[in-house]
C-alpha cells in the first residue's frame, strides 16, 4: 500500500515539476523569453523601409518581441499586433550591418520547425546602422591614387581614365568618373565613398560605404541614394595592385556576389608614384614635429621623412597631408622649394612649397596659394600663401641682432623726462621735485639686446616690471630684419612671437638721430608689417648706448655728442 502510495507521489512529483516547467515557459515567453544581442540596440536603415527600425534588448520594431532564440542566428519573434509568430535568421556581418531572412507571420511552433521553413531563395534583407552614427572605418584599397575604368553595362569606360584619390581621412576615397566619348551613358562625375564596414564570406569581400556626390553637395540624398554595397577582390604583383570592384545598384547587398558583375563594375590600378618621392631635407626632417608660434598648429613629418601632416593641436580638423613629390632647388643647407602632393579633406593636388631654415629649431614654410593637376605647374605661378613660422620643442638661442640698449620713444618715462627737461630748461636749472614714478603693466620705457652674457636676450623694462626674451632666430629681408624668440622663462607649452624691425635716421632740429622701429607679431613672422606702426605691439626706439656702456657715461654722451652715438649705431648696424 505505502509502494503504491510512494509511487503515486512520485509520479505526481514528475507532473508537478512538469506542469512547473510549463508554466515556467510559458511565463518567460509571455516576458519576452529572450534578448537581442545588445549591440544591435540602435536605429537601422533597410531599403524600402520608411523611418528607421530601432531595435532594442527585446524588441525589433516592426518584427516583434523577441520570444525565443537557439542563441545563435535563429529568434522567434512575436507580433502583438497581429499576435503571430515568425522565425527570423539574422547574421551579424558587421558590427553595422544585419542581414536576415523571415518567415510569414503565423501559429507558434518550436523554433527549429518555423525556421526550417525558411528556403534558399528567400529574400535577403540587409539592414545598416544609422544610430548610433557608425564611425567610418579605412578603406581596403591601398595604397592610393588610382587610375580606374568602369561599366554601367554598356562597356569599359577606360579612355580618359577615371581616377580615385584619397582623403586626409583614410575612411574616404574620392572618385572622379570620367565620361568616354566612345561609351553612351557615361559623364564626368565626382563621387565621395565613406568606408563604412568591410567583412569576408568564404573568399568573397564585401564593404559597405556611403557614396555622396560632391558637385551636388547642396542637393538632398536620402539613404536609398547613398547606402551601397560593394564586392571587390584585390591582386597584388610586384609593384602594382589592381581591385575589381562591383557595386550595387540600390541600398542592399542583393544579388551581388562576384567582384566583375554588378550594376556598376570597377578596375582600379594603383598610381606608381614611389619612384617619383622625394624626401624633406635633414634640416628639417631632424624634428619629426613642428609647431606654430601659438602652438595652436602641428606640423608632423612621418612616413619616411616623405609626408607632412598639418593639423590642429586640439583635434585633426582642417588636416592637410603634404607629399614630397620632387625637389626643385636646395641651397646652402638652408633654403629649398619643392613640389609636394596635398590633400586636404578630399581635395588633392600639386603644390610648391617654400622651407627656410631660420635658426636650430626654427623653419618658415610657404606653400603654393593654388593646387595643380600637373607637378609642373606647381611652383610656375610664383603665388604663396603667408609665411607660417615653425618652432620645435627643442629650441636653441642665437646671438640677437641690433645690440645695444635701448629707450622707448613717447613711452611714460620718456614723456616725463621731456617734461622735466623742460620744466628744467624754463625754471633755468633750477632743480624741481622728482614726480613719482608712473607706472603701467605691459607699457615699457627702455630695452636692452642682447646685453646678457651670451647676447641672447631682449629685455623690455619699465619701472615696475620687466620682460625677458630668448632669442632663437633671426635673419634680414631687404631693409627689414626678423627675429623668432620666445619668453625666457618657457611655460609647459613652449610658444614664441616674432619681432619685426627696421631702422631709420630722421633730422631732429638739425640732429640726425637714429632709430629702431619695432613691432612684436604672434603666431608668426607676417610680412608686411610696417615695423613700429603694425602688429601686435609697436615701439619705435632710440639708441641709448652700447651694452658695454655705462648708461649714465652714455647718456651723457649722447647728450654732448648725438653724432658718437649715431656712429655707434652705425657700426652696430654693419656688424
Ligand atoms: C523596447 O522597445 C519597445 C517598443 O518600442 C518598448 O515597449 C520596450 O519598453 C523597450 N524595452 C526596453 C528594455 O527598452
Ligand atoms: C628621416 O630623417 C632623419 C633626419 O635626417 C633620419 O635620421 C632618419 O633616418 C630618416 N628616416 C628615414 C626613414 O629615412
Ligand atoms: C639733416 O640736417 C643737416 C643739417 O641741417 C643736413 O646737413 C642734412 O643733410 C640733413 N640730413 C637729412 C637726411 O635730411
Ligand atoms: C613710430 O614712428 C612712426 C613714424 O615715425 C609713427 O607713425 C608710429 O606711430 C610710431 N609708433 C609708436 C608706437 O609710437
Ligand atoms: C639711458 O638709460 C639710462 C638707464 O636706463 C637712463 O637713466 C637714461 O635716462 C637713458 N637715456 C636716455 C637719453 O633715455
Amino acid at each position: 500500500m505505502s509502494a503504491i502510495l510512494n509511487l503515486f507521489r512520485v509520479k505526481m512529483g514528475v507532473v508537478i515539476a512538469r506542469v512547473c516547467l510549463l508554466l515556467m515557459l510559458a511565463v518567460y515567453s509571455s516576458y519576452g523569453g529572450c534578448n537581442f544581442p545588445e549591440g544591435w540596440t540602435g536605429g537601422w536603415f533597410q531599403s524600402g523601409t520608411p523611418g528607421l527600425i530601432y531595435i532594442n534588448s527585446t524588441n525589433m520594431q516592426g518584427k516583434g518581441e523577441c520570444a525565443e532564440t537557439d542563441a545563435n542566428d535563429k529568434f522567434m519573434v512575436y507580433d502583438r499586433n497581429e499576435d503571430c509568430y515568425r522565425c527570423l535568421v539574422i547574421h551579424e556581418k558587421h558590427k553595422y550591418v544585419l542581414q536576415y531572412k523571415e518567415t510569414y507571420c503565423g501559429q507558434r511552433d518550436s523554433l527549429s520547425t518555423m525556421c526550417e521553413s525558411i528556403t534558399g531563395d528567400a529574400a535577403l534583407y540587409s539592414m545598416f546602422r544609422k544610430d548610433p552614427r557608425p564611425i567610418p572605418e579605412p578603406c581596403p584599397f591601398h595604397p592610393a591614387p588610382f587610375t580606374f575604368t568602369y561599366s554601367r553595362g554598356s562597356g569599359d569606360c577606360a579612355n580618359p581614365p577615371s581616377r580615385a584619390e584619397s582623403c586626409t581621412d583614410d575612411s574616404r576615397l574620392l572618385l572622379r568618373y570620367m565620361a568616354c566619348p566612345d561609351v553612351p551613358g557615361t559623364e564626368s562625375n565626382i563621387e565621395e565613398l565613406i568606408c563604412l564596414a568591410t567583412w569576408k564570406e568564404g573568399s568573397t569581400r564585401y564593404l559597405v560605404g556611403l557614396i555622396s556626390q560632391v558637385q551636388r553637395r547642396n542637393s538632398i540624398s536620402t539613404d536609398e541614394d547613398m547606402y551601397r554595397c560593394f564586392v571587390y577582390k584585390g591582386q597584388h604583383a610586384d609593384k602594382s595592385v589592381t581591385y575589381n570592384i562591383a557595386q550595387s545598384g540600390d541600398a542592399t547587398c542583393n544579388g551581388l556576389t562576384s567582384p566583375v558583375d554588378g550594376s556598376r563594375t570597377m578596375k582600379l590600378t594603383n598610381v606608381d608614384d614611389e619612384h617619383n618621392r622625394c624626401h624633406f631635407p635633414s634640416w628639417v626632417v631632424e624634428h619629426h614635429k613642428w609647431f606654430s608660434l601659438d602652438h595652436t598648429h602641428q606640423y608632423h613629418f612621418t612616413t619616411k621623412n616623405a609626408t607632412l601632416k598639418i593639423m590642429n593641436e586640439d583635434g585633426s580638423f582642417d588636416e592637410k597631408r603634404l607629399v614630397c613629390h620632387s625637389i626643385l632647388e636646395h641651397k646652402d643647407n638652408k633654403l629649398v622649394k619643392l613640389v609636394a602632393h596635398l590633400t586636404k579633406g578630399c581635395e588633392s593636388g600639386h603644390v610648391c612649397v617654400r622651407l627656410a631654415r631660420r635658426g636650430g629649431g626654427v623653419l618658415e614654410l610657404q606653400l603654393g596659394a593654388a593646387l595643380h593637376d600637373a607637378p609642373h605647374h606647381a611652383c610656375a605661378d610664383q603665388l604663396y600663401t603667408p609665411h607660417v613660422t615653425l618652432i620645435t620643442t627643442s629650441l636653441y638661442p642665437v646671438r640677437c641682432p641690433m645690440l645695444g640698449r635701448y629707450t622707448v620713444i613717447d613711452s611714460l618715462a620718456d614723456r616725463r623726462r621731456r617734461r622735466q627737461q623742460l620744466t628744467i630748461d624754463e625754471s633755468s636749472g633750477e632743480e624741481v621735485a622728482e614726480k613719482p614714478v608712473e607706472c603701467v603693466m605691459g607699457q615699457y620705457d627702455s630695452a636692452s639686446i642682447g646685453c646678457g652674457a651670451s647676447q641672447d636676450t631682449i629685455e623690455f623694462q619699465s619701472a615696475c616690471t620687466s620682460t625677458v626674451y630668448t632669442c632663437y632666430g633671426s635673419w634680414r629681408e631687404g631693409a627689414v630684419g626678423l627675429v623668432v624668440a620666445g619668453p625666457a622663462r618657457p611655460t609647459s607649452r613652449p610658444h614664441a612671437l616674432c619681432f619685426i624691425y627696421s631702422t631709420y635716421v630722421r633730422n631732429e632740429s638739425g640732429v640726425p638721430v637714429s632709430f629702431l622701429a619695432l613691432s612684436a607679431v604672434g603666431g608668426s613672422c607676417a610680412r608686411g608689417v610696417l615695423p613700429g606702426v603694425a602688429g601686435d605691439k609697436a615701439y619705435n626706439l632710440t639708441i641709448n648706448g652700447t651694452c658695454e656702456q655705462s648708461s649714465k657715461y652714455n647718456s651723457l654722451a649722447a647728450r654732448l655728442c648725438p653724432a658718437l652715438a649715431l656712429l655707434g649705431a652705425a657700426a652696430l648696424l654693419a656688424r
